[in-house]
């Protein structure tokens, strides 16, 4: 099926856009490599953008269903699997670019994942998504009727050793990694709340979990620097403190997790709630949504 078809096969817009900014990023980060005709410095370049893409892309895949929760924008799932089966893409194409930085030699390519242990961690995690991606669709679901939930599951580890493979090529600066960690523990958090029965529009349980990972991101920023580097940790925080930009990440996740409880309130607001739809030709779900 078309990536901008709904289910029902009628043009779909939303699913449209959402395709279109999937695959733009990786159309962006190839082209100098293409043009170069694979010269290494492009090459090397576009391994680390494919790899932040990738762990982007399945952070928003994580971020889907909370925000249908605090939305009530139920389209939002027939995204779903396109955002994941592009996470796989970009780090399939990762990986590809990986192997031509060694030449496409396969026993050079093994020896390494097999040596270098981030490598392996990203190996297992690709290997990971492989298996999802096989069985994300709607004949895999029948076929593994409940293990199919508890399969899918998985994707939390995976996305774990995504942002521990982040975190052990990055060297000195983990700023980046510490974000996607920061953002992971946000979704976490969001998926707990609701586990427990807290509304996920509700703005109190909302600010509460934007101030929680932004806390939590400080802390895992603090132990990595205090655990695996010389640098004294305690400056690491007092930076923290410190009006600058970039933001740290804490102040991002901060900010992210305060945006996401604004958004709820659209969610919370009828009029929005039309707007959007009108936008998106989503009526239907609109006026369900808000029976519920
Ligand atoms: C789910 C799987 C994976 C994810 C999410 C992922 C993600 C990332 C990220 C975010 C970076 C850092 C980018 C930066 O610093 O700007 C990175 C770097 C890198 N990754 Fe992966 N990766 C994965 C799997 C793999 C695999 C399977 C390989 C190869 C076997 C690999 C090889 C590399 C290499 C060589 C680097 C750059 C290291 C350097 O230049 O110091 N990754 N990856």
């Amino acid at each position: 099926m078309y990536p901008w078809l709904d289910p029902s096969g009628r043009f779909s817009v939303f699913k449209l856009v959402v395709f279109v900014a999937l695959v733009v990023p990786g159309c962006l980060l190839l082209w100098p490599v293409i043009a170069e005709g694979g010269a290494t410095i492009p090459v090397k370049e576009a391994i680390l953008e494919s790899g932040e893409w990738a762990i982007r892309i399945l952070l928003i895949t994580l971020l889907v269903t909370p925000l249908r929760r605090m939305t009530r924008f139920s389209k939002l799932v027939q995204v779903r699997r396109q955002i994941g089966v592009a996470a796989f893409c970009y780090v399939m194409i990762h990986f590809g670019l990986y192997a031509i930085s060694q030449n496409l030699d396969p026993f050079r390519i093994a020896s390494e994942i097999v040596l270098r242990i981030y490598l392996t961690i990203g190996f297992v995690a690709l290997v990971g998504l492989a298996v999802l991606t096989a069985t994300s669709t709607k004949s895999a679901m029948r076929r593994l009727g409940a293990k199919w939930g508890r399969l899918h599951k998985l994707v939390y580890p995976i996305a774990v050793l995504g942002i521990v493979h982040f975190f052990l090529q990055s060297k000195i600066d983990v700023t980046e990694a510490t974000l996607m960690a920061g953002m992971f523990v946000g979704l976490m958090l969001y998926r707990f709340a609701h586990w427990r029965g807290w509304s996920l529009r509700s703005s109190k349980t909302l600010l509460s979990i934007a101030v929680l990972s932004g806390l939590a991101t400080a802390g895992i920023e603090y132990a990595w620097y205090g655990l695996a580097t010389g640098i004294p940790a305690d400056r690491v925080v007092a930076a923290n403190l410190e009006c600058m930009w970039p933001l740290r990440p804490a102040w991002t996740v901060l900010l992210a997790g305060i945006g996401f409880a604004v958004i709820a309130q659209f969610g919370r607001d009828k009029p929005a709630r039309s707007m959007i739809a009108r936008v998106f030709g989503t009526q239907k779900v609109a006026a369900g949504a808000s029976s519920r």
